[in-house]
């Protein structure tokens, strides 16, 4: 056996020779994973030149030296720091050279994936002559560049295409989708599925069998039958492929991402003109990318995320009790989403209690509906389904709560109640066990009133439905002890949630910066206007839904008793509309989605058309309305107005949380930052003036955050 030794100064490529294979491992010492970076790049050059020059090498198998890490994309520090779409360009040119030697490298290579290997790590997956990956959960393969608003452009854009066909490439690239190995096989993108214990011989056996034979590029057949020949084999039928993805491309950004377009071109150009001019558009084309607004407040918020998964919440945090067993209260809608989802996500054991057997079967049930729709969905096997049922059990007593070292409580939203279950939970559950209520509207502080050990009471605010919701607000109230927030806040984030600290003020942070953009919608339809301008309007500007929509995803009846609590708290600054309101479409039994009709009407399970007869219900006459430009503003302006003022008083520890908090709470457009982001970004002086004006015209509940107006005077930002 020879040992090479990495070049001097660079001790992340590691490899040996034996038998006429090199096998290469890539370790990133001090480093959690594996990242490409300029000196990566570098030393990668050097070995592939040292291994060229090595008669006794006749292949090359690559590994990682992670455990549970490939190559997790290119050095994004690196990335930010670029200052000009040229720089770009030459970053991405200098990453399609190392890779073209890979590709044409004169021996071949084969390639052992297990863990994730995402954007540059898979275009080098993709640069190498074959490629064997585990069949383990932790094997996520993808290219998720748009989602930071950019491009593969290590050759992703070219590659991918020509191995698996163009719309299977599409279909991930431009989603910036990330597939678990088994799918990943089936499409193409892997040659090899295996179980982790022989990735490597597996890999070394593919690389010798390739040294072995002559033509040993291995021969992929075309996938995808006669469609495939005539959709991905033939440019007629490319073309129709790449006009149907632009508009669906369209349809699914409403424009205001150009990323997936650029990829879409950069695809298509080198379809048409052959590898290298394909590169070379690819190259330039995430150029221009890496310097817009939009891929720099997608990488924030990638950053801001990142930090808070690091974030335990609270300074000076015991380490949290790592949970084991949760007992739910409560099996209804959300106390089945929060044990299907804890369950899926934490494979915690999780034991649920409600009134009676009933109501704990149907929670069961609804639990397990998560589950079924993850194996549906291939994201996990049967046997990890038939494993992860088994988790769940549930009863109408408190027996098993004896082991829970969190419950959860999701019973009705009333005071007594819920401090009658935290009583009733506390002589169950261990001493040191935590107790967690989900209510939206009733302070921690008022409920923890009634406990024994008020310091490990706290909130944790789910969002419906809980499965799909990517936050989750913790709430210490005044007596809750950092142990117990950090518990709260690492089970959060096991259950895969994007997690903030809040404070225990009424409506927290998301219902809070809600209620004004909510509360509008009664003043702009008594004014005239139509709900379909005024939910078109805000799609416009770049949320998922309409805020009309929105009130019929949470519900009516929620938002009614939200309202009502948020009104009290905030006074002139949310006035409620003239007329019956909202709470006429309640009693009218028109409850949202969930009950069929709200403000639109829901046949099997699909938005319809607006109600028409829910104008007459609310007492108003759509005739045009403000302009299209002023509902905007005015729907937008008061929940920045809003969400400054909450910042102020501390509602969040940052503005960081805040953006991030609207952005994960209710798809605040993360092109535009969060709603601080994008105050900035107007420039603090402006806002204040378009809200004296709003002021002026219709009164106190535009009035300028003393915040806002702090900025405008000292010309500052809520980002230094
Ligand atoms: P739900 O009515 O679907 O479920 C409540 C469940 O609690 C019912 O199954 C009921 O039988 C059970 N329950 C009531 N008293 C109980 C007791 N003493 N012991 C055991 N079980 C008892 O209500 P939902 O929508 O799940 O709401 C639950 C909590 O979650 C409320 O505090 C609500 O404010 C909060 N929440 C609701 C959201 C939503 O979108 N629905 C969002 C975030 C929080």
């Amino acid at each position: 056996m020879a040992t090479t030794a990495a070049p001097a100064g660079a001790p992340a490529l590691t490899w040996e020779v034996n038998d006429g294979i090199a096998v290469v491992v890539l370790d990133l010492k001090g480093q959690p994973v594996n990242v490409i970076s300029h000196a990566v790049k570098d030393e990668f050059n050097a070995c592939f030149a040292a291994l060229a020059d090595d008669p006794s090498v006749r292949a090359v198998a690559l590994f990682s030296g992670k455990p549970d890490n490939f190559i997790a994309g290119a050095d994004i520090e690196e990335f930010v720091k670029l200052g000009s779409a040229a720089e770009a360009e030459r970053l991405a040119a200098e990453g399609q050279e190392m890779l073209d030697r890979v590709a044409r490298f004169p021996k071949p290579v084969a390639v052992g994936i297990h863990g994730s290997c995402l954007g540059g790590g898979f275009e080098f997956a993709l640069a190498c002559h074959y490629r064997v990956a585990t069949d383990h959960p932790k094997t996520q393969i993808g290219l998720p560049e748009v989602q930071l608003g950019i491009l593969p452009a290590a050759g992703g854009c070219q590659r991918l295409p020509r191995l698996v066909g163009v719309r299977a490439a599409l279909d991930m690239i431009l989603a910036g989708k990330t597939e678990r190995a088994s799918k990943a096989f089936r499409l193409g993108m892997v040659d090899e599925l295996v179980a982790p214990p022989i990735l490597a011989d597996v890999t070394i056996a593919a690389a010798k069998r390739m040294a072995a034979g002559g033509g040993w590029r291995p021969k992929r057949k075309r996938r995808g039958g006669l469609m495939g020949f005539l959709l991905d084999g033939n440019p007629l039928g490319r073309r129709l492929v790449f006009r149907t993805a632009r508009k669906q491309v369209l349809e699914r950004t409403g424009g205001h991402y150009p990323a997936p377009l650029a990829a879409l071109e950069a695809v298509e150009y080198g379809m048409r003109h052959g590898l290298a001019e394909g590169l070379k558009r690819e190259a330039q084309l995430f150029g221009q990318l890496a310097v817009t607004d939009v891929s720099r407040k997608l990488v924030q918020i990638f950053f801001a995320t990142n930090q808070l998964k690091k974030d335990p919440g609270v300074a000076n945090a015991p380490p949290p009790v790592r949970v084991k067993r949760l007992g739910i209260v409560g099996s209804g809608f959300m106390g089945s989403g929060i044990a299907g989802t804890a369950v899926a996500q934490a494979e915690v054991d999780v034991r649920m209690k409600d009134a009676d057997l009933a109501r704990v079967a149907q929670g069961i049930l609804a639990a397990r509906a998560i589950l079924d729709d993850r194996l549906k969905r291939r994201r996990i096997s049967k046997y990890e389904h038939a494993r992860l049922v088994a988790l769940l059990s549930g009863g109408d007593t408190y027996a098993g709560f004896g082991r829970a070292d969190l419950t959860i409580e999701a019973v009705f939203e009333d005071l007594a109640v819920k401090q009658q279950v935290l009583q009733e939970a506390e002589a169950a559950i261990p001493e040191t066990a935590v107790f967690a209520s989900n209510t939206s509207t009733i302070p921690i502080t008022r409920i923890a009133e009634a406990a024994r050990a008020p310091e490990r009471v706290i909130g944790m605010h789910f969002f419906s439905p809980v499965a799909k919701m990517p936050l989750l607000e913790v709430i210490p109230g005044a007596r809750t002890g950092p142990g117990t927030v950090s518990t709260a806040v690492a089970f959060g984030r096991r259950m895969g949630k994007t997690v903030i600290v809040v404070k225990d003020t009424p409506g927290f942070w998301v219902n809070r910066i809600l209620a004004p953009y909510a509360n509008e919608i009664g003043h702009l339809l008594a004014e005239g206007a139509s709900i379909e301008d005024i939910d078109g309007m805000a799609v416009r500007f770049g949320f998922p839904v309409g805020p009309v929509t929105l009130l019929d995803e949470v519900g009516l009846d929620v938002a009614v008793k939200v309202a009502g609590v948020m009104q009290a708290a905030l006074g002139d600054r949310l006035p409620p509309a003239p007329g019956p309101g909202v709470a006429a479409l309640v009693k009218a039994g028109r409850l949202g989605r969930k009950s069929g009709r709200g403000f639109y009407l829901y046949k099997d399970g699909k938005k319809r058309g607006v109600d028409e007869s829910v104008y007459s219900l609310l007492g108003v006459h759509p005739n045009g309305g403000p302009r299209p430009a002023e509902i905007l503003q005015r729907l937008v302006l008061g929940m920045v107005n809003e969400s400054a003022q909450a910042l102020g008083e501390g509602v969040v520890r940052s503005p960081r949380d805040g953006d991030i908090g609207a952005i994960f709470g209710f798809g605040f457009p993360p092109f535009r930052g969060g709603p601080l982001r994008y105050a900035d970004d107007l420039g603090a002086a402006r806002v204040v003036a378009d809200l004296e004006r709003l002021a002026e015209r219709f009164g106190p509940r535009f009035a300028p955050s003393e915040v806002l107006q702090e900025h405008a005077r000292r010309d500052t930002k809520f980002y230094s």
